[in-house]
């Protein structure tokens, strides 16, 4: 739904050790997938896990409107009575996505290549970010869209009557406009080729293969060359969503940097194309062990035990950015307890996000005592070795993962840190404060 309720503050205060077991919701990613590739499926799938945040409930609600029977049975166990590929109906209404991009890019590209007009929109946040570097490939199919000045929400997709197969370099590395033209693709007939340069979460690919379409992935000198056979029956899935390591990070970075914490982060995605977060603290000096390692939901997934630790500044490696795009906030809160300065380059894709997060967490460290610097493409955190000051309102801009980030430095700054709107940490992890309480986070 767009536009939010009235904004809440809250307040984080300095916390005792964190103890106990970090139970987070389930994979945004993959809740939004499972719902949209459930609709396109003929028959029921069935999922449990499923993140209930507002982000997800905003494609179901979407998915309804485009014909799909959605059901919740349970807390996380959903089905989806899809319509199969090409089967969606046309909506009577315009489409809210709320706060959520991969929302409405990937639905955009679902619906791109039926014979339907559909009117999306969003909220403050969603009616900012560029919508072109996905309207412009599903051009290529002979889909228009006729959009706000700069290819903004409000926008109205016509969707392509006979679509043709296209092949298609995405020219930023992104998985909404990678898995927006796979998902065009599925009602075109024909081959629809995605080449990727830098690899981006591959998601959209495992579950398109466990649906039953035929995709085809082969690394190459130019990258990832995707191949996807157009107009499958898709077969309905029992799809288990694990943990989400977007979410996981909150609690394990607060457990970094909150003396004498233990804590227990059990079945959490370890996909390498998300966990990316992982290493880079392990190679700041961070204690965590990955336990009990398995598959769940076609998934690598492990339990994470973590204990304070004394960390270090390190240069992030840039051809890491894209498995770890959304933890460079939480990372930046984390580098600020360092020892030494932090440098996280080729970040730029972080300025198109729910906000401009190189400028959200900029302002909000220096805020808090915390020396940055930044350019278009860098962030760097001069770490203070433990002594972060705090003692700050920050403005959150509609942006859940800079609420939960400044949540977290607050935990162990030597003053409280307020965030100007704790509601909108409800997109993703609508559990947050109750999680983080139980482990023995101070907020207020
Ligand atoms: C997502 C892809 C990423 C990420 C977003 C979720 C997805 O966006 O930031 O939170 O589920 O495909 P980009 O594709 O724009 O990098």
């Amino acid at each position: 739904m767009s536009g939010h309720g009235t904004p809440q503050p809250l307040t984080a205060h300095r916390s005792g050790p964190l103890k106990g077991v970090a139970e987070v919701p389930g994979d945004k990613s993959i809740s939004h997938r499972s719902l949209i590739l459930g609709a396109m499926a003929v028959g029921e799938t069935r999922i449990t896990g499923l993140l209930e945040g507002q982000d997800v409930l905003d494609t179901a609600a979407a998915m309804r409107a485009f014909g799909a029977e959605v059901t919740q049975h349970g807390a996380g166990a959903w089905s989806v009575h899809g319509v199969g590929v090409g089967g969606f109906r046309e909506p009577e209404q315009v489409i809210d996505c709320g706060n959520s991009g991969t929302s409405v890019r990937l639905i955009m590209g679902a619906m791109a290549t039926s014979a339907m007009t559909a009117t999306f929109t969003g909220d403050a946040s969603l009616r900012k970010r560029p919508m072109a570097r996905v309207t412009d490939p599903l051009s290529l199919f002979g889909t228009q869209a006729y959009g706000r000045k700069g290819g903004r929400l409000p926008m109205t997709v016509v969707g392509a009557a006979d679509p043709v197969a296209v092949r298609y370099t995405t020219p930023m590395p992104s998985a909404q406009v990678k898995s927006a033209v796979l998902l065009a693709g599925l009602n075109a007939p024909g081959e629809t080729v995605v080449i990727e340069r830098e690899a981006t979460r591959d998601h959209s690919e495992r579950m398109l293969a466990g649906f039953g379409a035929q995709i085809h992935v082969e690394r190459t000198s130019e990258g990832n060359v995707i191949t996807l056979t157009g107009q499958p029956e898709l077969r309905p899935q029992v799809v288990a969503v694990p943990r989400d390591p977007s979410s996981a990070a909150f609690p394990v970075c607060a457990a970094l940097i909150v003396e004498g914490s233990d804590i227990l982060v059990p079945g959490v995605s370890q996909n390498p194309t998300r966990n990316g977060l992982y290493p880079t603290l392990v190679e700041m000096g961070a204690d965590i062990t990955f336990e009990n390692p398995c598959e769940e939901g076609g998934e690598p997934v492990a339990d994470l035990r973590v204990r304070f630790s004394a960390l270090k500044g390190i240069e992030v490696p840039p051809e890491r950015a894209s498995s770890m795009i959304d933890e460079y906030p939480v990372l930046a809160a984390v580098a600020a307890f360092a020892q030494g300065r932090t440098v996280m380059r080729g970040v730029k894709e972080l300025r198109v996000k729910e906000s401009d997060r190189i400028d959200a967490m900029a302002r909000g460290l220096e805020a808090c005592g915390v020396r940055i610097e930044e350019d278009e493409d860098t962030l760097i955190v001069h770490g203070m070795a433990g002594d972060v000051p705090g003692g700050a309102t920050v403005a959150v801009h509609l942006d859940h993962r800079i609420a939960m980030s400044f949540m977290v430095l607050g935990m162990a700054a030597k003053s409280p840190v307020t965030v100007d709107d704790g509601t909108a940490i409800s997109t993703s992890f609508p559990i947050f404060t109750r999680l983080m309480g139980d482990l023995g986070a101070r907020f207020a």
